[in-house]
Parts: C-alpha cells; sequence; structure tokens
C-alpha cells in the first residue's frame, strides 16, 4: 500500500501512543510460564505481538483477547511442548531471540522456529553460541539462520560476555537462567534495555547487577501478578519527532515509558536543542527495580543543531537511529552516528535502508561501516520512499514527508502495523486539532 504525507500544517493535540512492543513480547511470554491465569492489560495489538500470543498458543498455552487486555492461561515454566508444530514468529524478531531460552531449557522436547523473509535473514547464532554453552542443541540453517530448531536439555549455569550489547540476547541467556542449575550471569558490554529484569525482577525471580553483569539464579515455578503495559517511546518517537520538526507544533504525549535505557531518543533530542518537556528517569546503579517508569512529554516545534551518538548510546536509541537521522537533516551542521553496526541486522538492513532512502528525498547523507554522517540544514525535498517491509522505515518516511516541501509517498506503508496500529489516523487527528 502506498501512501503519501504532504506538508504539514502545525500538528496539535494529546496522543496516547501504542503499547510497548518490547514489554508486551516479555509479558505474554512470562504469562504462558504462570499456571494461575494472568491479565496483561494495555497489551500491544499489533502484528508483531500478535504473534507473540499465537507462539504461546503453539507452546500449549491459552491466551485470549479482548482489545487490549489479553489473559493468558500458562503451561507452567516446566510444560510447554509444541508437539511437532513449527513456532511461527512473523516478523518478531524479539520473540524470535527470547522464546528460546526458555525452550532450551525444556528437556527431551524439541521446538521449531521459522518467520517471515525478513526474519530468516536475521541471526540466530548470537544466542545459539550461549545456548550451546549452557548446554542446549541448536541446529540452525547455514548454523546462524531461521528455520532453526532447538532442542531442550537440562541447562547448566554460565557467565557470558556479550560481544554486543543486545538487550534480546541478554534476555534470552536470562530466561535460560532460570532454567538451569546454578547462576548465570551475563556481562555486558554497556546497558541495553532493562524490561527482562524489571519484569523478573518484580516477579520475585532472584535477579541482581553487580557493575556490567546482571545475575539470575535457578527458579523452580514462577508466580506472575498482572502486568500492565507502558506506552511506547519508541513508537512515540515518530509524533514526537514530527512535533519538533513541523513549524508551530505542540503535542503532548500521555503515558510514555521513559525508563533510561530506552530514553536515549529524548537525551540526543536535549542535545540537539528541541523542546521536550517531561520527567525521565535518572539512571540508576545497583539495584533492578521491579516497575517501568512512566511519564507525560511536551513537545513543541524548535531550531535544531547537530550532534554525535557514540557506541556507548546506541542501545539506549538503537530503534530511533532512523529518526536522529531524519533529525539531523533540519539540524544546523553535521549529525553523527557511530558504533552501531547492529542496524545492519534489523528488519531491514538500516544503515543502507535509512541512507538510500532519505538521499533519495534529498538529504546529504553518507553511510560508514558503523553508521552515518549527515550534513544538516537543508531539510527535505520529498519524493518517494520503499519501507522495505520495515514499520520503522515506513514511519520515517511519513514524518520526513510531513516535514517535507514537497510532500513524501511511501510505498508499503502498511509495514506500520508491525508496531504502531493507527499511526496514520494518529497522525491525522493531530493535524485536525
Ligand atoms: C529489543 C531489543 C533491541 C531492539 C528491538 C527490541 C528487545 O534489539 O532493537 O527492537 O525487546 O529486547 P537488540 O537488543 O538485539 O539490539
Amino acid at each position: 500500500m502506498d501512501a503519501t504525507f504532504a506538508p504539514s500544517g502545525p500538528l496539535k493535540g494529546r496522543l496516547t501512543p501504542p503499547a510497548d512492543k518490547s514489554i508486551s513480547h516479555r509479558a505474554a511470554m512470562v504469562g504462558a510460564m504462570a499456571t494461575e491465569p494472568v491479565t496483561v492489560t494495555n497489551y500491544l495489538a499489533a502484528e508483531d505481538t500478535l504473534s507473540t500470543l499465537r507462539a504461546m498458543g503453539t507452546i500449549g498455552a491459552l491466551p485470549s483477547r479482548e482489545g487490549s487486555t489479553v489473559v493468558i492461561r500458562g503451561v507452567g515454566l516446566r510444560a510447554p511442548d509444541a508437539h511437532g508444530e513449527t513456532i511461527d514468529v512473523g516478523n518478531a524478531g524479539t520473540l524470535m531471540r527470547l522464546l528460546p531460552g526458555w525452550l532450551a531449557g525444556q528437556e527431551g522436547r524439541s521446538f521449531r522456529f521459522d518467520g517471515d523473509a525478513s526474519i530468516r535473514r536475521r541471526p540466530v547464532d548470537r544466542i545459539a553460541v550461549p545456548l550451546r554453552l549452557m548446554g542446549a542443541n541448536i541446529e540452525a540453517t547455514d548454523d546462524r539462520l531461521p528455520p532453526f530448531t532447538v532442542h531442550g536439555t537440562q541447562l547448566q549455569g554460565i557467565t557470558y560476555e556479550l560481544p554486543v550489547a543486545s538487550a534480546q540476547v541478554k534476555s534470552c541467556v536470562l530466561l535460560a537462567g532460570m532454567m538451569a542449575h546454578g547462576d548465570t550471569t551475563v556481562i555486558e558490554p554497556v546497558p541495553s534495555r532493562d524490561h527482562t529484569e524489571r519484569l523478573l525482577s518484580r516477579l520475585g525471580v532472584p535477579l541482581w547487577r553487580t557493575g556490567d553483569a546482571i545475575t539470575v539464579g535457578h527458579v523452580d515455578e514462577l508466580t506472575v501478578e498482572d502486568i500492565r503495559v507502558p506506552g511506547d517511546l519508541s513508537s512515540a518517537a515518530f509524533p514526537i519527532v514530527a512535533g519538533v520538526l513541523v513549524k508551530g507544533s505542540r503535542l503532548l504525549i500521555e503515558g510514555v515509558n521513559v525508563n533510561w535505557t530506552r530514553a536515549g531518543i529524548l537525551n540526543v533530542l536535549e542535545r540537539m536543542g528541541a523542546v521536550v518537556i517531561g520527567e525521565r528517569e535518572e539512571r540508576v546503579d545497583g539495584a533492578v527495580p521491579g516497575e517501568e517508569p512512566i511519564a507525560d512529554l511536551d513537545v513543541a516545534h524548535g531550531p535544531l543543531r547537530g550532534t554525535t551518538v557514540e557506541a556507548a548510546e546506541v542501545p539506549l536509541v538503537i530503534d530511533e537511529l532512523p529518526l536522529v537521522a531524519l533529525l539531523g537533516c533540519f539540524a544546523e551542521g553535521e549529525t553523527v552516528v557511530r558504533g552501531a553496526e547492529e542496524l545492519k541486522h534489523k528488519e531491514s538492513d538500516r544503515i543502507a535502508t535509512v541512507v538510500d532512502g532519505l538521499r533519495g528525498l534529498g538529504a546529504h547523507i553518507e553511510a560508514t561501516d558503523d553508521g552515518f554522517v549527515v550534513q544538516g540544514g537543508t531539510g527535505i525535498r520529498g519524493g518517494t520512499i520503499h519501507a522495505h517491509g520495515d514499520h520503522r522505515l515506513a514511519m520515517l518516511g511519513a514524518v520526513a514527508g510531513l516535514a517535507s516541501r514537497e510532500g513524501v509517498t511511501v510505498v508499503g506503508m502498511e509495514a506500520a502495523e508491525v508496531s504502531y496500529p493507527g499511526f496514520g489516523e494518529h497522525v491525522a487527528r493531530l493535524q485536525r486539532a
């Protein structure tokens, strides 16, 4: 589906963004680990997280959904079984990388995973390596790609140093760690989103952080309390950036998760001189909090200056880096992103697709091995951009169009459904208000 986004007048009003995708995936999985029914409110009813509910059904849980309320009747920590059926993860990389951690600990049972064309290009060796060290047997296509099969076993705890900061890999090892004999420790090169740690900690799982190391102990049974999912800052970032870029805009974005391991985009916006007011969680070292902090963000249009995002900040803003490229087009001076090779392994190769896509709209942007460099101040002319089946690229094109001189047509706008159903209506509502 093609959609055209014309240069926009001021965006005004209040907006509640969709529920957090990362937390919805995790809520569905821990719900399936319980034996008592778990109610998840404000669950994200988007393609990716519906794939997770279906996957929980495939392994024996009974999820039922009415709107954004999901009740999961779980199978218990040690009884999931797909009975030979393939677990279809659709387009959901988080599901594909987290669930094998739990299932690798299911002695004597095997689980085959597959997904869409984009998923078949996304590596799983990063989770296979630590899971094999814990004792699991994993067979992958070319030893690194889906479809792949996890043969469960009694796992042993390990200490694993992540070669690249990745919340998905960290979470996979922590979930496997709950199933293992002894303690399991994951060491991160730099902090990445900590939703798994917060959720497990809230549920009473023995879990602690010492510097860069997170340790989880063996768990026999999981008691899961009801979960309320906060708004997704990664989705909210699209209207936020639209509000910053479109002249005369003023928006209130309500109920957003401002967990400091997710809120890197707010720091980047602040350095660029954008006006985004709202309380943010301060970085805390040591104990793992059990809750996710929520805030309302007040956004206004204003002038921007270029900034640099270095490797240590990348995991805190990984999904918003396409938007940083767009912001850079409108900022005075240069905007640089370094240490972000991980972008190549997202729903598309986001160094190539963002650079080629924005360049086609008139941006002065160059790809580097590990990011990109934008020469700013020229804004966006307009034109056509392809989503390449990548939800964040589709919405990037839409926001570029609103802030452009001539408008932008997005080819493949339906990709936005993966994380932000109703994105187009939200934009239209802000234009009318
Ligand atoms: C996610 C972690 C990030 C992010 C992805 C969701 C998660 O991936 O890009 O959209 O929910 O854990 P990596 O941690 O692998 O970089």
